[in-house]
Formats: structure tokens, sequence, C-alpha cells
């Protein structure tokens, strides 16, 4: 999968495997983590992309007072991907997220939103977007035919800020981000498109590089 994204023009890499609280602490999810890519590093060569560490962790009523929920951001950035269940979030639920993104050290990146579209009302989305929750969606909102103009609106509107690759594996969730990156160039121009990437660099505190 990270040879497939070098050539698709990948050149840093964000690893989120799923956290969940109730299955071990920060410190242990961390520790496992280490040891995953530990096993990695070996393979790590020039025609693969940089890889940073990062986490997907789950939502939950409390997850703002997670002892070292800070540790749990991408590489050195400040970028907390956060997974919300598939429902209308209660009132309590996006109130917490915006704490979180309130706090000053952690900047929230709520994962694979165009899963809960639907379920939340454009007030919610206001409040979190105003309180600096930053939006990701996966690139196959973009590539599939049936949610590519909702995506490109979004994109316009600036409510979404960035995308996930959602390999998982070379059959059933291969990497596609090469179709994704070429439709925002034909409709969005080649300026946007390094400006997005750009904006990804920053925010994720890597140097510069060619590549996305
Ligand atoms: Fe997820």
């Amino acid at each position: 999968m990270l040879r497939m994204l070098k050539t698709q023009g990948v050149g840093t890499v964000v690893a989120t495997p799923h956290f969940s609280a109730s299955r071990e602490s920060v410190v242990d999810f961390i520790n496992r983590r280490e040891a995953s890519y530990n096993e990695i590093k070996p393979f790590l060569a020039e025609n693969i992309p940089d890889v940073l560490l990062g986490a997907e962790v789950s939502f939950y009523d409390g997850v703002s007072r997670l002892e070292n929920l800070e540790l749990l951001c991408a590489g050195e950035s400040r970028l907390l991907l956060i997974e919300m269940p598939v429902k209308k979030w209660s009132e309590s639920s996006i109130r917490e997220i915006c704490n979180i993104a309130c706090r000053g050290d952690i900047t929230v990146v709520l994962a694979h939103i165009e899963r809960y579209l639907n379920y939340q009302s454009k007030d919610a989305w206001r409040r979190l977007l105003d309180s600096g929750v930053l939006m990701q969606v996966n690139a196959s909102f973009f590539n599939s035919i049936r949610t590519r103009r909702k995506a490109f609106s979004m994109l316009r509107q600036n409510i979404l800020h960035f995308l996930g690759s959602d390999c998982h594996n070379l059959i059933h969730r291969p990497p596609q981000l090469h179709q994704t990156y070429s439709l925002i160039e034909k409709k969005m121009g080649t300026k946007f498109l390094s400006d997005f990437t750009e904006y990804h660099r920053a925010m994720l505190r890597v140097k510069n590089s060619d590549n996305q």
C-alpha cells in the first residue's frame, strides 16, 4: 500500500490505527503502535512515503477527559483524528468535541464526515466549524460519481480540510488518491491543489516535498 501511495504522488502518510479507550490505555496503545512501526521500519526506503504515526480515536462520552489524549495527535502535529458514531450526535457529544477543539493544544479533525452528513443539522456542523473543528473525508467521496458533486460543493465552501485514503489492503480498499488528486486539479486548478496539499503539510508540520 505504501509503495502504491508513492506512485500516486503521496510523500507523507499518516498511519491512523484505531484507538479505543475501552480496550487499552493511551500509553499501551502507543507502545503497541511503536512495536508495529519497528516491524515495518526495515522496509521504509526511498520509494516509500514518509510515515507519521497517528490514531483514529473512537469517540465516547468523556473522551475529552482521557488521560494523555494529546499524545494521540498525528506525528509532531496537534491534529487529533476522531471517529464519531454513525447516528445523530447528542448535544453533549457536540459540546464535548467543541470543548476539545477549544482547549488550545489540540486541533480536532473529524474522520470521514461523509458518513454522518445527513444525520446532523446544519446548525450542528456550523457550531463545530466555528469552534475550529476540521473535517476529513475519504477519497471515495470525490471518486464516487454519486457523491462527487457534493464533495466539490463542500470543497468550494472551504468546509473540507483533509483527505483520507481509507486504504486497508490492495484488493477491497486499495489506495486511490491519484484519482482524487487529478479530479481536484481538473476542477479546481493546479494552484488550488498545490495550496491544498501545502496546507496539509503545514498542519502536519512536515517539510516541503514535491509530493502530496
Ligand atoms: Fe474510521
